[in-house]
């Protein structure tokens, strides 16, 4: 009791509250959530509703949109919550849009990998790419449906073949890998963990998700033996969540916070603020895999400079070895998905 209203205070009335959160940045922005009835899309769409920045959110999916966005039109903030269904409304739902967050497709059971997932999600992707390059082509675009490695390119195939490509504004959103990292690390070292900072570096599966612990901030130390321990928890934190969901799916709640914290980074450098810099997988000629996740500085148009990736430590760099083969192959398996259809 006496907690919430030392709160109180220190918020002010919650009128004054609302008008704070109202004021304190540009409610200027279109986003559409694409998969927005899902285990992702629907918490993904509340911490959109609360973000101040949002002047319109557009829900699209292909079942339940009119109920959840009915739901979260009560809440109140500024952004107008609007649901659309089904394919014939997707004009109206990308029209005007600044950002656009793909979680449309089905996700990993136990015993899957997210490749497993392609047949299922590649055209799924194609699909809302197709729509989005013809209704929003100057949007910036947060790909999260699985498999990452695979979906970026396809969406980028797309837009090429439409005469509408520019690669600083198709993004893989890889954050929870970053999310994961900062919390695990700062659990094993008693850190703050809002103050804690862990690049990663790749693709998003396996062992194509490389961990910078060599670059965290603070600075952390680590055995060899604890290094690899922790390295591969980062790398299958998705499957100790599909194995913990046992046949329920894979990670929700958390990819819903990492994809909202994405989105408030774009929507910020949209709207001029300097040094927004985020991990996300782009294309790339950083290294010889034409995609690759590693710190963006965001800006205006999106992606405005790959910021590489600095020295690896001897063991990030075996990583690295190790994972160009499947990123390369998960990339090429995407573009050819495209170019054969
Ligand atoms: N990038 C990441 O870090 C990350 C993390 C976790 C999950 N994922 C991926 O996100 C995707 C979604 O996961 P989920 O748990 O929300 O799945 P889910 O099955 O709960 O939800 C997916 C939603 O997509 C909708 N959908 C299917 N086809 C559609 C279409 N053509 N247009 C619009 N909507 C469509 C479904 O109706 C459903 O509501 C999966 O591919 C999963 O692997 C990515």
């Amino acid at each position: 009791m006496l907690g919430s209203v030392v709160l109180l205070r220190r918020l002010g009335t919650p009128t004054q509250t609302r008008r704070l959160l109202s004021l304190s940045a540009k409610s200027n922005k279109k986003v559409a959530v694409l998969g927005a009835a899902g285990g992702i899309g629907q918490p993904l769409s509340l911490l959109l509703k609360n973000n101040p920045m949002i002047s319109s959110l557009a829900l699209f999916d292909v079942v339940n949109t009119p109920g959840v966005a009915a739901d979260l039109s009560h809440i109140e903030t500024p952004a107008k919550v609007a649901g659309y269904q089904g394919n014939e409304q997707l004009q109206q739902c990308l029209e005007g849009c600044q950002l656009v967050l793909i979680p449309a497709g089905v996700p990993r059971k136990p015993g899957m990998t997210r490749d497993d997932l392609f047949n299922t999600n590649a055209s799924i992707v194609r699909n809302l790419s197709e729509a989005a390059a013809k209704y929003c082509p100057k949007a910036i675009m947060g790909i999260i449906t699985n498999p990452v490695n695979s979906t970026v390119p396809i969406c980028s195939e797309v837009y090429k073949k439409a005469g509408v490509y520019d690669p600083a504004r198709i993004f893989g959103v890889t954050t929870l890998d970053i999310v994961r990292s900062n919390t695990f690390v700062a659990e094993l070292k008693g850190l703050d963990v809002a103050t804690t900072s862990v690049p990663v570096i790749g693709g998003h599966s396996g062992i194509t998700i490389i961990p910078l612990i060599s670059q965290a901030q603070p600075p952390v130390s680590f055995s060899d033996e604890e290094l690899e321990k922790l390295s591969d928890r980062i790398q299958n934190a998705g499957t100790e969540v599909v194995n913990a969901k046992a046949g329920a799916g894979s990670a929700t709640l958390s990819m819903a916070f990492a994809a909202a914290r994405f989105a408030s980074s774009v929507l910020e450098a949209l709207n001029g603020k300097a040094g927004v810099v985020e991990c996300a997988y782009v294309r790339s000629d950083i290294t010889e895999a034409s995609y690759f996740a590693n710190p963006i500085l965001l800006g205006k148009n999106g992606l405005e400079k790959n910021l590489g990736f600095g020295k690896l430590s001897d063991y990030e760099q075996k990583l690295l070895t190790e994972a160009m083969g499947e990123l390369k192959g998960n990339i090429a398996k995407g573009e050819e998905f495209v170019k054969g259809n």
